[in-house]
């Protein structure tokens, strides 16, 4: 069973004097969710995702050998523009991840991010942003120590990325990725995702994600605030079973195809998260009035037609309408003709699953 020891680097470090690489990571999307942690960013439960393939954050790191060996030191940029508030974010991951990657502090690094989804989107970026930096670094320590295997490569990647941001460890492979120790689940790592080992049924190859963008501004909880809020949650052990128990029952769907019980566990998952934070101390809302009309829309259209669509929703008001891509151009239309009004400025953004972070650039 690997450990964290194992990622810690202890081959020579300074040796490099410039470089860079280029890496797209995308964002991903829970089926059964990640709500609550311990230290160290450990999970609570399990939790599974579809990878998307659209949305990405694209980041390119320069790295040049510095003099001194004490501090870290980089330059962030934002689409081509300095973009000094995200230092202390990109700072303290640093600084957690130093023990695991000692080589940072030997040079001085150059940030250059930008994300394929629109700016202030309400789409957090953090996914996609934490696994292309951490896939970065692991390209870097691959440079460093040629020898890692390709399997090492990535589950230090996703490693890094956690310890960024939980639901970032998702982001470095594709199609579906469980993260977290499940006994059902014999290769399953608290440490980093894995793949979904299993076939994945046909009804699920490029199955859709339309995510309707129906409130853009800042939340006005976070997440990391919300997962700390399941300490002393009164439901939190049964909200832990329970996501025990869905991630059972959905690595079974996904492999029979069972889109019935999919879109049950999948909007369960949903209205629990939510229901989680409603039951909070202090209790906060993150749905807008539209994520329910939408919500009732979609319920409404499945009835009425059969056809097997459903919801998802992150910690926001957005809302995922995922469904099979057989059925992709009547609920396009669908969406077009009943969905788009709830959405702010009518935005919605077309994805669908994917298969991870790519290289676009080495040196
Ligand atoms: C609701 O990964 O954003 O999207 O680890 O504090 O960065 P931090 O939290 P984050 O939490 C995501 C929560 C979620 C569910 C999920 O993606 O599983």
């Amino acid at each position: 069973m690997i450990s964290e020891k194992d990622f810690i680097y202890t081959e020579n470090t300074a040796f490099l004097n410039k470089g860079s690489f280029k890496w797209s990571a995308p964002s991903n999307i829970a089926l059964v969710k990640y709500w609550g942690k311990k230290e160290h960013q450990i999970p609570a439960n399990p939790s599974i995702s579809f990878t998307l393939n659209q949305c990405k954050t694209i980041t390119k790191l320069t790295f040049k050998k510095k003099q001194d060996t004490v501090t870290f030191s980089f330059d962030l940029l934002f689409e081509g523009k300095p973009k000094e508030d995200f230092h202390p974010k990109i700072q303290k991951f640093f600084e957690r991840i130093e023990l695991y990657c000692p080589y940072l502090k030997d040079y001085h690094f150059t940030i250059d991010t930008q994300n394929t989804f629109p700016h202030s989107s309400g789409i957090a970026s953090s996914a996609s942003g934490m696994a292309a930096l951490a896939m970065n670094i692991m390209s870097l320590e691959k440079e460093l120590n040629p020898k890692i295997s390709d399997e090492f490569f990535c589950q230090k990647a996703s490693f890094l990325a956690r310890l960024g941001s939980g639901s970032a460890c998702r982001s470095v492979k594709g199609s579906v990725v469980i993260w977290g120790n499940h006994p059902e689940t014999p290769n399953s790592s608290n440490l980093f995702g894995v793949e979904f080992s299993s076939e994945v049924h046909p009804n699920f190859k490029n199955y859709q994600d339309t995510i309707l963008l129906v409130d853009k501004g800042e939340k006005q909880v976070s997440s990391t605030v919300g997962h700390d809020l399941m300490h002393n949650h009164p439901f939190a052990e049964q909200r832990f079973s329970q996501a025990h128990r869905n991630l059972s029952a959905i690595k079974s769907v996904l492999k029979n195809g069972n889109i019935d019980e999919f879109i049950i566990i999948v909007e369960s998952e949903a209205l629990t998260l939510h229901a989680m934070m409603m039951t909070s101390m202090p209790y906060f809302i993150l749905m807008k009035p539209n994520t329910l009309e939408i919500i009732n829309a979609i319920w409404k259209f499945r009835r009425e037609t059969k056809i097997p669509v459903c919801f998802t929703l992150d910690a926001g008001a957005n809302v995922h309408v995922l469904y099979p891509e057989n059925v992709r151009v009547t609920t396009l239309q669908f969406i077009k003709d009943e969905l788009v009004g709830y959405c702010q400025n009518g935005q919605y953004i077309c994805d669908e699953i994917g298969l991870g972070s790519k290289l676009l650039l080495e040196k």
